[in-house]
């Protein structure tokens, strides 16, 4: 076996459905490892995992369409279970001999949102939950549908806008549904889920966050040797997460740099330090790079050019101080499973760059160095899990996520060093007030933003002209898509008022009410 193979797991063929991490999630919280591989990689997926289950993903394509994608047939003659959601019920059935049609063909333009579905014979999905004769609430988004089921199958579900809502083929364990399981609309989903990889797969569902950080810590020992890691850590949940992992593992061959760009919280320094040095006595240099980085963001507006010199130049500094070190062989990083998936494209092209992120890339080739990503399958509240593990408090792990380029993003317009430390200012006032609400951990993120515009104001009895702060707060699961947070209108101007009279240099207070999409999260 591979260092990366484990032995119980589940392959997620992704035909690119929005929700296609959902499943994974629903997944691992049943205990199981598994991975998400795009239509085009699943084959040789399917070769290396050597998986004791298959799910089909859903999809924005339609099967009877010239061109949209197809499971690998291996997977249908391997002799594992599968489990087709919505598009994968239909591929399955079609690839298998059945019948799928479009929408427009059949009349009734699918179904969309919420649904209910009828039992009507009993399957090994259902066991223990849904008895037949019962109507449950599922949720569905379909316009094509499965109108002959292919040999060997039969109905144990039906709802009115999907006659063939569940389908099973018992002696193959081929599993079909038409509705999303794996969202929190279909509110037996996650255990429909769990019924397939406990008791269709045989599954024992024993993949805990212990075993995986024993196991990271054996690999990491392994690719490591006696040679040298450093960390380059932005304060954040990830990297501090990896960095204490791999300091459990190889103690002191660990160096963590920690670079101080001068675009960090009120604070979010001092914490670092203490953190790393008095908590766990982890090797740690601090680089106060606040000079360089606003000397060179000086006259800069453009909120890529600003992202792009913020990347390059955190390169340059991590350079300078590896090379004080006296060089690493690795380079270790808090790259999180999210960002390994391979997004699945079908019109082949590149996908539109919305925002160039910055979190380290680049620097591996440059400086020639191997990398080492103990985080790489795990999702955010995976990490958070693990974090615990490795005694961090619920309040370090709980952190809301902090952009790489820091407050940069958060000052429109030109960034200068009073500006931040007005922003900073503010957002501690923000945030506190949002703790003291009890509100913070309903919320994915939350933070101040300095706006490049100036109103007049009256206070006391004189005449103010300031700037303007605006206030996010989004809840989210992956950042991917975000609400607002609905704040009441008591606390917002509880947090308006004292911004306005705690804060020098704001005399309006303005609440976002963008949600993502349209918006993004940030606002450059
Ligand atoms: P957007 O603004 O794209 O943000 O809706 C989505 C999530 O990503 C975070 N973000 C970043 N994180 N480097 C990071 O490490 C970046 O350059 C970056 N830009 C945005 C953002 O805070 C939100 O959580």
């Amino acid at each position: 076996m591979t260092p990366d193979q484990h032995p119980d797991s589940i392959l997620i063929v992704d035909f690119g459905s929005q929700v296609t991490q959902l499943i994974a999630r629903r997944v691992r919280e049943a205990g199981v490892y598994c991975e998400i591989a795009s239509f085009t990689q699943a084959e040789a997926a399917f070769a290396r995992m050597q998986p004791k289950g298959v799910i089909l993903s859903g999809s924005p394509a339609s099967v009877p369409s010239e061109g949209s994608p197809r499971a690998p047939e291996e997977l249908f003659e391997a002799g594992v279970p599968i489990l087709g959601i919505c598009y994968g019920q239909q591929v399955m059935s079609h690839q298998l001999g059945g019948e799928v049609r479009p929408g427009h063909e059949t009349g009734d333009g699918g179904e969309f949102g919420r649904a209910f579905l009828t039992v009507t014979e009993p399957c090994a999905l259902f066991d223990g939950l849904w008895q037949v004769g019962e109507r449950h609430q599922v949720w569905m988004s379909h316009g094509d549908k499965v109108t002959r089921f292919a040999p060997g199958f039969r109905i144990v579900a039906t709802s009115d806008g999907a006659p063939f809502a569940v389908i099973a083929d018992e002696d193959r364990r081929f599993y079909g549904t038409q509705f999303h399981p794996e969202v929190a609309h279909t509110p037996d989903g996650a255990k429909l889920i769990a019924n397939f990889v406990h008791r269709v797969c045989g599954l024992a569902g024993d993949w805990t966050m212990a075993a995986y950080r024993d196991t990271k810590i054996r690999e990491i020992r392994e690719q490591v040797g006696n040679g040298r890691v450093i960390c380059g850590l932005s304060g954040g949940v990830d990297s501090s997460v990896a960095a204490i992992l791999i300091h459990e593992a190889i103690g002191d061959q660990l160096t963590c740099v920690f670079v101080d760009h001068g675009l960090l919280r009120l604070n979010e320094r001092a914490q670092v330090e203490s953190l790393f040095r008095d908590h766990y006595n982890i090797p740690l240099v601090v680089v106060d790079a606040e000079e360089r980085f606003m000397r060179g963001l000086a006259g800069v507006t453009d909120p890529e050019a600003k992202r792009k010199f913020i990347g390059g130049e955190f390169i340059a500094v991590f350079e300078e101080e590896a090379a004080k070190l006296g060089g690493a062989e690795f380079l270790a990083q808090g790259t999180l499973y999210p960002d390994v998936i391979e997004s699945v494209s079908f019109t082949g092209g590149p996908s539109v760059t919305i925002k160039s992120h910055h979190n380290v890339g680049g620097l591996p080739e440059r400086m020639n160095m191997a990398l080492v990503e103990p985080l790489r399958e795990l999702f955010k509240d995976e990490v958070r899990v693990l974090g615990r593990e490795l005694g961090l408090n619920d309040q370090f792990v709980g952190r809301h996520p902090f952009p790489g380029p820091g407050l940069a993003i958060r000052i429109p317009g030109e960034v200068t060093k009073e500006r931040c430390d007005v922003l900073r200012k503010a957002d501690a006032i923000y945030l506190e007030e949002i703790r003291a609400a009890g509100l913070y951990d309903a919320i994915w993120q939350a933070f101040a933003v300095l706006l490049p515009v100036k109103t007049v104001g009256v206070m006391g009895d004189g005449r103010t002209y300031d700037n303007v702060c605006a206030l996010r707060a989004v809840t989210s699961v992956d950042g991917m898509t975000a609400d607002i947070y609905p704040f009441d209108a008591g606390f917002l101007s509880r947090v308006a008022t004292r911004i306005i009279n705690e804060v020098q240099g704001i005399n309006r207070v303005v609440y976002d009410y963008t949600s993502k999409p349209p918006g993004t999260i940030e606002w450059e």
